[in-house]
């Protein structure tokens, strides 16, 4: 008896996905990324832009990742007055592939490092590597996976990001401007993190290798 539900949802769901969807076509997502390049670049590298509202690089993280931001931003889950309207620009379709394009791309090295102190990099290593127990703080590499390099679709690369990108998403989250995040990991992290800690945390990966290989 169990055998004819699964079969429904089996023929349901194969010609949902054949008549809504084709697979993700990194090459169709290029058109997309057309209207994209103004600020994430022609290589998906973004651009670490000092006391302002940074670009993220794209180039090299998770389809996934890239597609379920994609859709927050769509839905406003996550909100952010430069992405939601081209965000919205996208049908499923060409989220779906513009995120296989940049997924694509050759990593490209974060900016923002420059000029950190020695004190101030050693206190980020620490937090990103080891976390701090004195103030409950885990360690980034517990869930963004080996040398924060990004652990499948769920938990984004954040080696090798720009620092001012990394710093304003923290700030977001500690004060509660963005919650698009499964039970809120990474707010309750950010909320217990000082400015100072914030900022040396973001340099340091900032200064990494985005990419394992
Ligand atoms: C006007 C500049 C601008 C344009 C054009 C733009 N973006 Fe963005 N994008 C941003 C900014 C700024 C952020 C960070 C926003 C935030 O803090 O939430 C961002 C964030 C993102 C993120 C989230 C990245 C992450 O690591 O979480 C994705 C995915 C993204 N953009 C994809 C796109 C795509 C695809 C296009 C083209 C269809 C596009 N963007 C066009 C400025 C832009
Ligand atoms: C308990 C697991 C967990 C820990 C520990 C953790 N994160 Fe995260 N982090 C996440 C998840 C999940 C996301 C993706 C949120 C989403 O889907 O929007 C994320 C996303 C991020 C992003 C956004 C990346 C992007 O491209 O938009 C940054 C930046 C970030 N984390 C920084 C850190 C830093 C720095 C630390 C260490 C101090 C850290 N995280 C520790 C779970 C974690």
């Amino acid at each position: 008896m169990k055998k004819i539900p699964i079969l429904l949802t089996a023929f349901g769901l194969s010609s949902c996905s054949a008549w809504v969807f084709a697979e993700a076509d990194a090459e169709r997502g290029a058109a997309s990324a057309a209207m994209c390049m103004a600020c994430h670049q022609a290589d998906g590298g973004g651009m670490n832009i000092a006391g302002g509202e940074s670009w993220p690089r794209l180039a090299g993280l998770s389809a996934t990742y890239i597609s379920k931001q994609l859709h927050d931003y769509k839905s406003g889950a996550r909100s952010n007055a430069s992405m939601i309207p081209f965000a919205s620009m996208l049908d499923e379709q060409q989220i779906e592939d513009v995120a296989a394009y940049y997924a694509s791309l050759p990593a490209t090295q974060g900016k923002g490092s420059e000029g950190a102190d020695e004190a101030t990099l050693n206190r980020g290593q620490q937090l990103a590597e080891r976390g701090d127990w004195s103030a409950y703080i885990v360690s980034c590499k517990s869930c963004h996976g080996s040398d924060s390099q990004g652990a499948g679709g769920d938990f984004p690369g954040i080696s090798g990001q720009h620092a001012g990108y990394i710093e304003a998403q923290l700030q977001a989250w500690k004060a509660g401007n963005r919650k698009n995040d499964t039970q809120d990991l990474m707010g309750s992290i950010a909320r217990r993190m000082s400015d100072d800690d914030i900022h040396a945390v973001a340099v340091w990966l900032a200064s990494q290798s985005p990419a394992g290989n």
